[in-house]
């Protein structure tokens, strides 16, 4: 599987930082699982040091090009920092203003700099009526859009319930909604890409996984991995999740 932690700006010192990663590539060389750290930005360069066993990833790029833009991060430059992954409209960046337009921007810019984008996508909270469908399927709509086919074939999608995320595993998703979703994504997917190559688009799960819900969560959903949040940065709780799926 393939399974992304995102640190959040829970990681403040390089200390711990380090730790993380030393977990990270004893796990990855133990296991079959492809393992991606997403550090805060300003540890990036200093702990992804271009060995093969764990990838990294930037938690966000800049919308801009670049030049005068103070206090932005470029998709070269997190490339040059040594990422190979960048999230994409985590919910965290939306609440802070990326709207569907920023994230189709960003997402273009990951991919004309060879980044593998991870597209996060979920809705705030569920309705009878199944309007939260209809809002997954916009934000996937309004990302692949601007894309080429070959493009669009190389985007990781990230579903992330903003009401599950945050949370523990009591409040993830259930393993019926995570298949159900899992299909629709892949039935909007098919219709962004024709020609039957939507299906192997990974789609991974994020929102309160923990080493407890994660097997369950893996086996006959239908997702290619995690989004792991708070339990990524704990050293034990990573290894238990990674070792559990
Ligand atoms: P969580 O975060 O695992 O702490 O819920 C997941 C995420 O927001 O990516």
């Amino acid at each position: 599987m393939l399974i992304i932690a995102n640190w959040k700006a829970y990681v403040v010192d390089t200390k711990k930082a380090k730790t993380l990663v030393t977990t990270a590539k004893r796990l990855a060389r133990s296991t079959e699982h492809t393992i991606v750290l997403a550090p805060p930005a300003p540890f990036l360069g200093l702990i992804a040091d271009g060995g093969e066993s764990v990838a990294f990833a930037a938690q966000d790029i800049s919308a801009t090009t670049g030049g005068a833009e103070t206090g932005e991060s470029l998709a070269q430059t997190v490339v040059a920092a040594g990422a190979t992954y960048v999230l994409v409209g985590h919910s965290e960046r939306r609440a802070h203003g990326d709207t569907n337009t920023i994230v189709a921007e960003k997402l273009s810019h990951a991919l004309a700099q060879g980044l593998i984008p991870v597209l996060c996508i979920g809705e705030r909270e569920r309705d009878s009526d199944g309007r939260y469908l209809a809002f997954i399927r916009e934000q996937l709509v309004s990302a692949f859009s601007p894309l080429s086919p070959k493009e669009r074939r190389q985007v990781i999608i990230a579903y992330e319930p903003i009401w599950a995320i945050n949370k523990t595993a009591g409040s993830a998703i259930s393993i019926t909604d995570l298949a159900e979703l899992v299909l629709y994504i892949q039935k909007v997917l098919a219709e962004l890409l024709p020609d039957r190559s939507a299906r192997e688009l990974p789609i991974l799960y994020g929102g309160s996984v923990e080493a407890s819900n994660a097997p369950l969560l893996a086996v006959d959903s239908g997702i290619a991995g995690f989004l792991i949040g708070h339990a990524s940065v704990d050293p034990d709780s990573f290894s238990a999740i990674v070792r559990a799926v």
